[in-house]
């Protein structure tokens, strides 16, 4: 879709958010690591609704990557759980806001009642456009940039185009992100400084923000303070 090129708005169109620090916000207070990622679910919703409320239109959340898989079997089942929880109950709220929620990932490696779930709030939601919540769900960029060369070599194979007609609107489409603009804002909490496989294509030339602050603990007011930054950074996309 559009990117943000050329946008002098102080507030970001879209963040997107590395959701991290949950495990050691909860070993920190002698919790077991799950204790967090409760939290962290809980917390999900007022940053949602604050975004809103500063203009913010679009926001996807890391949830959980394509790697999460390979944790122990006992936390991978409690966030399963947590998102069947999440996507039954927490979330009918966003949509009688009239929210717009969309899935990234492959949700093919869920459950078939989660992966229903998921269509059937992409659908329910499809015609609502005031605010877009984007979940990545055993999401990896590499993995999306993978589906995406074969899907365009198929297309090439059964010429609907040319080669030499690939560009970047063609990889964009592509992409499971092809409904939402590029992310203007990138926040990662709890003191990491690295991209972890997250959107790597789409943030190319957006502004990157870390805190050392735990994602259960992440409130409104930190999210004042990125958003804060991100309007005092000038983005110049590779000009002058
Ligand atoms: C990273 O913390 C967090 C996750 C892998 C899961 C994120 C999940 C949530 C925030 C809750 C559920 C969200 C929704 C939308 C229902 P970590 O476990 O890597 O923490 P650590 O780095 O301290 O170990």
């Amino acid at each position: 879709m559009t990117n943000t090129e050329g946008k002098d708005d102080k507030i970001p169109t879209h963040i997107a958010i590395i959701m991290d620090g949950n495990g050691r916000w909860a070993q920190e207070k002698g919790l077991p690591r799950t204790a967090g990622h409760k939290q962290g679910a809980e917390n999900v919703r007022p940053i949602l609704e604050h975004a809103k409320e500063k203009g913010v239109k679009y926001v996807t959340l890391f949830a959980f990557s394509s790697e999460n898989w390979n944790r122990p079997k006992s936390e991978v089942n409690f966030l399963v759980d947590l998102f069947r929880r999440y996507l039954n109950e927490d979330i009918k709220d966003l949509q009688k806001q009239k929210v717009n929620i969309s899935f990234v990932g492959s949700r093919d490696k869920f459950p078939a009642d989660i992966v229903e779930r998921m269509n059937d709030l992409e659908r329910e939601t499809a015609s609502f456009d005031d605010f877009h919540v984007v979940l990545a769900l055993s999401y990896g960029a590499r993995e999306d940039i993978i589906a995406a060369i074969k899907r365009i070599a198929l297309d090439v194979r059964e010429q609907k185009y040319l080669i030499s007609s690939i560009d970047e609107k063609v990889v964009n489409e592509a992409l499971s992100t092809r409904h939402i603009p590029y992310p203007d804002l990138v926040i990662r909490t709890s003191g990491e400084q690295r991209l972890s496989n997250f959107l790597l294509w789409e943030i190319a030339y957006a502004e990157l923000y870390f805190t050392p602050i735990y994602w259960p603990d992440f409130n409104e007011q930190d999210l004042d303070i990125a958003i804060e930054s991100y309007g005092r950074r000038e983005r110049r996309f590779g000009k002058v």
